[in-house]
């Protein structure tokens, strides 16, 4: 199994790292354009090998393309980070042109592989994606929904004082400050509604504290965070690379599914070995409906401003 990592920054890294980690790759290929970089942080990772117990190769390269081919899965982090009080979708114009350019790089090397899109605005990325290389709509999936769910579920355990292992949640929508829909009607805490510990009112500040979750790290750190968004994506990476046939939450260009069309938007999927294997339909109530619409306006606005 072959994974390219574009992008050998903060979450590039941290994703090889847990890709290296979980030893079911056999080669991750990490690229970055700055001189030298890649070949640095993938060293420093091997380094780690006899010290994390993994045999996987990874493999720096700044900017060859050739070093990529026949990869299984492509995941592009590259691009800028945004600063603290940017929002992600500030990031367009340049990122536009980043991500364009990596995926016809990288689809030309693999014909054959699944991109996973990390780069912010995601869900718009996702979309060009898709609007500018010729692969299949199962083979383009964008990582944020997962990212915002882990931050659910950590907001749930702080509120429910719980262990996050007994916590479940599910976060939808567009990957943005305003546009996450957490889905508290179906979180549990080992399988019990979560609505039977906390308040209403506890609950809307997990909601607004989820839909932050990366502005207030921002915030705090002066830059985009790195450690979940690259565990997060390892995830995606895992579930497809073993055939896991896990849900998650991804943005993927949906035809009618959840009466939206011509948009990529975070919905629950059923990842395995091709990728984007089966969008789950879930029954939503009427406020969960609603901000489900006014998040896919959101994203369809920012996916005008691209030039296609
Ligand atoms: C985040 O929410 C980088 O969009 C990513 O942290």
């Amino acid at each position: 199994m072959k994974i390219t990592v574009v992008g050998a920054g903060a979450v590039g890294a941290s994703c090889a790292e847990y890709i290296a980690i979980k030893n079911f790759a056999s080669e991750v290929v990490l690229l970055d354009i700055k001189e030298g970089y890649a070949e640095g942080k993938a060293m420093d990772l091997m380094q780690t090998a006899s010290l994390n117990g993994f045999d996987t190769r990874i493999v720096g390269t700044t900017g060859d393309y050739s070093k990529t081919a026949n990869s299984d899965i492509c995941v592009i982090t590259s691009g800028i980070p945004r600063k603290p009080g940017m929002t992600r979708e500030e990031l367009i114009g340049i990122n536009a042109g980043i991500v364009k350019e990596v995926s016809s790089n990288l689809v030309k090397n693999s014909p054959d592989t699944i991109i996973i899109v990390v780069s912010n605005p995601m869900d718009t990325m996702t979309y060009l994606v898709h609007k500018t290389t010729d692969l299949p709509k199962h083979r383009i999936i964008g990582m944020g929904g997962a990212l915002d769910s882990a931050r659910f579920k950590y907001r749930l355990a702080e509120a429910l004082e719980a262990p996050i292992s007994d916590v479940d949640g599910m976060v939808i929508g567009g990957h943005s400050d305003k546009g996450m829909v957490p889905l508290t009607r179906l979180a549990t805490r080992n399988s019990v509604p979560v609505t039977e510990f906390i308040s209403e009112e506890r609950l809307s500040q997990v909601k607004e504290d989820t839909k932050v979750g990366g502005a207030t790290l921002t915030k705090l750190l002066g830059t985009s965070a790195w450690y979940a968004p690259g565990a997060a994506v390892s995830g995606l990476v895992q579930a497809i690379a073993c055939d896991q046939k896990k849900i998650f939450p991804c943005s993927t260009m949906l035809e009618g599914e959840y009466g939206l069309n011509d948009i990529c938007i975070g919905v629950p999927v059923v990842l395995g070995r091709n990728g984007i294997e089966k969008i789950v339909a879930i029954e939503l109530n009427d406020a969960e409906k609603e901000h489900m619409k006014e998040s896919a306006e959101g994203v369809s606005k920012t996916n005008g401003l691209l030039s296609i």
